[in-house]
């Protein structure tokens, strides 16, 4: 997960600058182009300075404690900045959703406005300089709000690849997390308003869509006689603009389906690259974790995938320690990961969140040191799959789009092939968000080198 910031410039210096800094994961960060283009409707500019700033928004996440420390820490920096000049502090998103009065206690903080709030923040804004008002806040969950008119302003620095959110909450309880109750239940896009979003990314220039969800295989959009589940609107996607190279995630191992797979092998311009999220490779984890699946039925649809797509990537979430984890399940985990063979992994170990199952059932038994050394002994066994999956990729030849200049060298560039594995290469007159044809020379763990053909 990555920190993104206010990348544009001021574009008019006599316009009210807006701040925004985004924590957390790609629907935040989509979340945070939707705010952007509510309060650009309002007039305000997005600005790179805070100390320019008249709006400070922070898109904040909940998902583990240490990403709520950040923001602590960053709300005492707001404190101090408020001390130079005024300015307006908004909250918004997960943590804002899960602490609501608490958060507007701090000195530092104005408006709270949870993940379904965000029209209402002019609103909010309004009401705060109105004086007398005081503080304001809404964190009311909706089970209907997509966003689907609003068309969100890009913030990502390449212009190559954008994502759009095609549905929003999540209906799974699983017994460790606090998305169901920081982002309310699913809810699905009208297909027509994300078909429409698309087109108007490849009128402006972008090669890559990703769409996005907490769990995209149970998108399923009713409405006017029809019925379109996930793997129709990717088929829809694919087929309207085929110049367009689609990506998606979140997917959750109950819901894949074998249509979706399918899709995605009938066009060349859906990525072969599937985030299948195991958690654990215990089946009494997996239980306790209220995941619905067990160890067999995560395999069995990892063989599905490589029948149907051989060359299709494959990454995951890992979390470490979670409530009775015994050694023995800790093993199954590491022994799934050398039978799975992922090409790469988000790992964590389990931090309680309250108000979930978990911590209303279950006791955070396993001690701190030992979650750490699991956690530990998972990422070294990650790196060397990552580091054996990239050699097999030597000697191979991928289209890779361009997302801009690499960071080791100027004349290098990177892009991502469609497994979505970072490659570097010689620049060799190529430019960003062209496609460029490689050959695989070399690896570490996280990056292919290349050279172009
Ligand atoms: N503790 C640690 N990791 C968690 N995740 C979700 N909730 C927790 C938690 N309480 C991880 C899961 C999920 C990813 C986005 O974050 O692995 O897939
Ligand atoms: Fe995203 Fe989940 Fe964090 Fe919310 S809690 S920002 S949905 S990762």
């Amino acid at each position: 997960m990555k920190d993104f910031k206010s990348v544009r410039p001021i574009i008019d210096e006599k316009r009210p600058g807006l701040y925004i800094e985004t924590y957390g994961c790609q629907m935040n960060v989509n979340d945070s182009e939707v705010i952007l283009s509510i309060l650009e409707g309002q007039g305000y500019a997005l600005c790179e300075d805070m100390d320019r700033a008249d709006i400070i928004v922070i898109n904040t996440c909940a998902i583990r404690d240490n990403a709520e420390q950040r923001i602590w820490g960053r709300l005492d920096v707001f404190r101090q900045l408020k001390k130079k000049h005024p300015v307006t502090v908004c909250i918004v998103g997960c943590m804002a959703e899960r602490l609501k009065d608490k958060l507007l206690e701090h000195p530092a903080v104005d408006i709270v406005a949870g993940p379904d709030s965000y029209r209402e923040l002019p609103a909010l804004i309004r009401n705060l300089s109105e004086a007398g008002n005081g503080k304001q806040i809404n964190v009311i969950l909706s089970s209907e709000e997509t966003y689907a008119d609003i068309s969100p302003v890009r913030m990502d620095k390449n212009g190559v690849s954008a994502y759009i959110s095609i549905m929003r909450g999540c209906n799974n309880v699983c017994s460790y997390c606090v998305v169901p109750y920081t982002r309310g239940v699913e809810r699905s896009r009208d297909y027509r308003s994300i078909l429409r979003e698309a087109e108007e990314l490849a009128a402006n220039g972008y090669k890559e869509i990703n769409l996005l969800g907490q769990n995209v295989d149970s998108y399923l959009w009713k409405g006017d006689g029809q019925t379109i589940n996930f793997a129709a609107l990717l088929k829809m996607a694919a087929e309207l603009l085929p110049e367009i190279r689609f990506r998606f995630s979140t997917s959750h191992p109950k819901d894949i389906s074998n249509e979706v797979l399918d899709t995605m092998a009938a066009y060349d311009n859906i990525c072969k690259h599937i985030h299948l999220p195991v958690q654990s490779g215990s089946s009494r984890m997996l239980e306790l974790m209220r995941r619905k699946y067990d160890r067999e039925w995560y395999l069995e649809r990892i063989r599905k995938i490589r029948e149907i797509m051989p060359e299709c990537a494959i990454t995951t979430d890992i979390i470490a320690g979670f409530c009775t984890e015994t050694e023995e399940d800790h093993r199954d985990t590491l022994s799934l990961m050398e039978e799975v063979g992922f090409d790469g992994a988000f790992m964590f170990q389990y931090s309680e969140r309250p108000g979930t199952l978990a911590a209303r059932h279950y006791q955070d038994d396993v001690p701190e040191e030992t979650k750490t050394r699991r956690l530990n002994e998972i990422i070294q066994l990650q790196n060397r799959i990552s580091l054996e999956r990239n050699r097999k990729e030597i000697g191979k030849r991928m289209s890779v789009l361009i997302e801009g200049v690499s960071k080791r060298s100027e004349s290098e560039l990177f892009g991502r092939a469609s497994s979505n594995k970072v490659c570097v290469f010689p620049a060799n007159g190529y430019k960003t968000g062209e496609y460029a044809e490689v050959e695989v020379t070399g690896c570490t763990s996280a990056t292919l080198i290349a050279k172009t053909l």
